[in-house]
């Protein structure tokens, strides 16, 4: 019998992502994107990418994922996985790498998908080395 308290599996992220690209709104670049990401408390969280007829005004889907977290109360992502469309990983922009390590450690797993699974696992460190984070942040503020 699972165990209740074991986080969702990986096959739960990847279900909750290819949900998510589902609903995406991408009418100009025809590119859907999901994302979904476990919180520290075990929740799921998921989101798509929300495109704009003002183009910069769009949203990745790692963004929304990530905003429906904050909304809920929750500040930790455990683990995320975002995917693209076809078989090719989609790894997450220069922007989304950013806003995922706000809430985020050097050790914490982002899996890179296409559409036959959850793909290729890096952590953020490896994604976004020699970053500005929270930390530096409160670093300067302190001196
Ligand atoms: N996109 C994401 O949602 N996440 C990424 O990490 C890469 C790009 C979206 C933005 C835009 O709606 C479409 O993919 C094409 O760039």
């Amino acid at each position: 019998m699972p165990n209740a308290e074991a986080p969702a599996p990986l096959s739960a992220l990847f279900e909750a992502a290819l949900k998510a690209r589902g609903h995406a709104h991408a009418p100009y670049s025809h590119f859907p994107v999901g994302a979904a990401l476990r919180s520290a408390s075990g929740a799921i969280f998921a989101g798509c990418n929300v495109e704009n007829a003002a183009y910069p005004s769009g949203l990745c889907a790692e963004t929304a994922a990530i905003a429906a977290m904050v909304c809920a109360g929750e500040r930790e992502i455990a683990a995320l996985l975002v995917l693209g469309d076809g078989d090719e990983p989609l790894t997450p922009c220069g922007a989304c790498r950013q806003r995922i390590l706000e809430f985020a450690t050097p050790d914490t797993l982002i899996y890179c998908s296409g559409a036959s699974g959850p793909g290729v696992a890096r952590t953020m460190d490896e994604l976004l080395p020699f970053a500005f984070g929270p930390a530096r942040l409160a670093k300067g503020a302190a001196s």
